[in-house]
């Protein structure tokens, strides 16, 4: 089986990356930058925005992993339109494996808008595909919120909630997707506990052992009510095991 990983350098790409260098199968990863982490797998440069580089990318290939993904810059280009021109050079493909978002259609957020329309586009093509959402990674989550602090405090909305799941468990699991075949839209993969931003941030406190502040303010608008109201969360599908709290105590052993 030959699988082609697009967002290499990314999250969750690398996540992927590195655990298909233990398995029997042949692997070629694409993005713009070329990735630290790919070992002996081959790289092809391609853009999802232009295209360039994604039919050279697909050649012969059986399983796609497509985690390639822009959040804030073209989103909409390259979530729904690159998407589409992609597809319609996999039409040899046995398997296109889409990673989504929990919530999306609940939460209004223009990437999780276009992250939907992009399910939606997957959907009603010919290619065999599987749809499997996921709550927010805990690097995700800890890079957005909880990495910097200001007047040795953080300033964060903290009553909005997570479940965030372990980038590497969430990696496997689209690995063994590549042996189960084509599922349609999938069970959710969510994160083994709900907790709010302030519960996660007093966590790193204190095993960070720097004592912080916590600024807590609320924001206005359906966002912020979205995820006050864990609409990004599936306490149904807490099917990781890796708690927020390993993640960070993984964290301070690395150091
Ligand atoms: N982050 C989360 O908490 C989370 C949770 C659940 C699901 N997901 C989903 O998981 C997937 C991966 O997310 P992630 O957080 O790993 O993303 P990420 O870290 O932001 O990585 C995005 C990847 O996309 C590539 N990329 C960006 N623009 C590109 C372009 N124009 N052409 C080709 N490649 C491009 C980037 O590489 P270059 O810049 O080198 O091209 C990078 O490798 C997404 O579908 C996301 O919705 C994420």
């Amino acid at each position: 089986m030959k699988i082609l990983v697009t967002g290499s350098t990314g999250q969750l790409g690398s996540a992927v990356l590195h655990q298909l260098k233990d398995r029997k199968c042949s692997v070629i990863m694409t993005s713009r930058r070329k990735p630290l982490c790919g070992g002996d797998f081959d790289w092809i440069y391609s853009d999802m925005l232009s295209g360039q580089g994604l039919e050279e990318a697909s050649k012969d290939v059986d399983v796609v992993i497509h985690t390639a993904t822009s959040p804030m810059k073209k989103t909409k280009e390259i979530e729904v339109a690159g998407l589409s021109n992609f597809l319609s050079k996999l039409t040899h493909i046995k398997h296109f494996i889409y990673p989504s978002i929990v919530g999306i259609e609940d939460i209004p957020f223009k990437y999780y808008k276009y992250k939907y329309e992009a399910e939606e586009l997957l959907k009603q093509s010919p290619i065999p595909y599987t749809i499997v959402r996921a709550t927010q990674f805990h690097s995700f989550v800890d890079s957005l919120f909880l990495s910097k602090t200001l007047l040795k405090g953080y300033f964060i909305p903290g009553n909005i909630k997570f479940q965030t799941v372990d980038v590497g468990e969430f990696a496997n699991h689209l690995i063994n997707l590549t042996d189960k075949g084509p599922q349609g839209k999938t069970a959710e993969f969510a994160g083994p506990k709900i907790m709010t931003l302030r519960e996660m941030a007093d966590l790193k406190i204190g095993i960070n052992n720097k004592p912080s502040r916590i600024y807590n303010f609320s924001l206005p608008g359906g966002l912020y009510k979205a995820l006050l109201d864990g609409k990004n969360t599936n306490p149904m599908q807490n099917v990781g095991t890796v708690t927020f709290e390993d993640y960070l105590r993984k964290k301070v052993t690395e150091r």
